[in-house]
C-alpha cells in the first residue's frame, strides 16, 4: 500500500524530528518506510540546497527561487517519492509542495495560483494523503535555532515568518481532510501520540490497521 506523508511547518518547529520518529515506529511494525527531504533528498536536489539556503554571494529573485524549489522537487519526486510509492512503499517527506506556498507565496508574496501550477507540473500532480503541520509560535520556534548558523530563510524579519504561519494555518483549513495540525507547545511526546494517532485511522481507512 503506498502511503505518502508529509511534514510542514515554520523555522524551529520540530518538523524533522518528527519526522524520524513516525519513521523509526513504522519501521519497528516492519513496514517499508523511505524517509526523505525537501530541498534536496537526491544528489542533483542536493546541491540545489546549498544554493537556496547559503548563497549570500549574487541576489536570488523570489521566482528564481520558487524554480530551485521545484526543480529539485520535480528530481526527488522522480527519482525517489513516485518508484517507492509505486513499490508499495510509505513515503515521508520533510517539507513539499505547501512550503513553497506557505514560503514562497504567503511569505516571499509570490501569486498562489501560479505557485500551484508549478508546483503542479514538478510533482506530476502527486499530492499528499496525509499533511501534518507542526505548529509553533514564530518567536519561540525563532529562538529554538538561534545558536546555530543561520541560513537564508531564518535571518528573514519576524513579519515573513508570521505570513508563513498564518499561511500555513490557511491552507489546512481550506484542507482538512488531508491535514492534520498540531500544536507543538505540547511535549515532544504529546506530539508524536497525536501524530500517531492520525496515522493509524488512514491505516484503518484503508483497511490496513496497525498498532
Ligand atoms: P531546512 O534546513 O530544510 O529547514 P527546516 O529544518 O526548517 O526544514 O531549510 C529549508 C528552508 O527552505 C526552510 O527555511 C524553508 C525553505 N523552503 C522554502 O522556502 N520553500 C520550499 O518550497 C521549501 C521546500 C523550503
Amino acid at each position: 500500500m503506498g502511503l505518502f506523508i508529509t511534514f510542514e511547518g515554520g523555522e524551529g518547529s520540530g518538523k524533522s524530528f518528527q519526522a524520524r520518529k513516525l519513521t523509526k515506529r513504522l519501521q519497528e511494525l516492519a513496514l517499508p518506510v523511505v524517509l526523505t527531504y525537501e530541498p534536496g533528498g537526491t544528489p542533483l536536489g542536493n546541491k540545489i540546497r546549498l544554493w537556496l539556503k547559503r548563497v549570500d554571494k549574487f541576489e536570488v529573485s523570489p521566482l528564481t527561487e520558487l524554480m530551485l524549489f521545484d526543480a529539485s522537487r520535480a528530481q526527488l519526486v522522480n527519482q525517489v517519492i513516485k518508484p517507492n510509492l509505486e513499490m508499495g512503499k510509505i513515503v515521508i517527506c520533510d517539507r513539499y509542495t505547501d512550503s513553497t506556498l506557505a514560503y514562497q507565496g504567503y511569505g516571499r508574496g509570490l501569486n498562489l495560483e501560479m505557485i500551484s501550477t508549478i508546483n503542479n507540473a514538478a510533482t506530476l500532480g502527486l499530492i499528499p494523503d496525509l499533511t501534518v503541520l507542526l505548529d509553533i509560535a514564530v518567536e519561540a520556534g525563532l529562538a529554538r535555532k538561534k545558536n546555530r548558523k543561520q541560513d537564508r530563510f531564518e535571518r528573514e524579519a519576524l513579519a515573513f515568518h508570521q505570513r508563513v504561519r498564518e499561511g500555513y494555518l490557511k491552507l489546512a483549513a481550506e484542507e482538512p481532510q488531508r491535514w492534520l495540525v498540531v500544536d507543538t507547545s505540547q511535549s515532544k511526546e504529546e506530539t508524536a501520540g497525536a501524530i500517531w494517532h492520525r496515522v493509524t485511522q488512514v491505516f484503518s481507512q484503508r483497511g490496513a490497521p496497525i498498532t
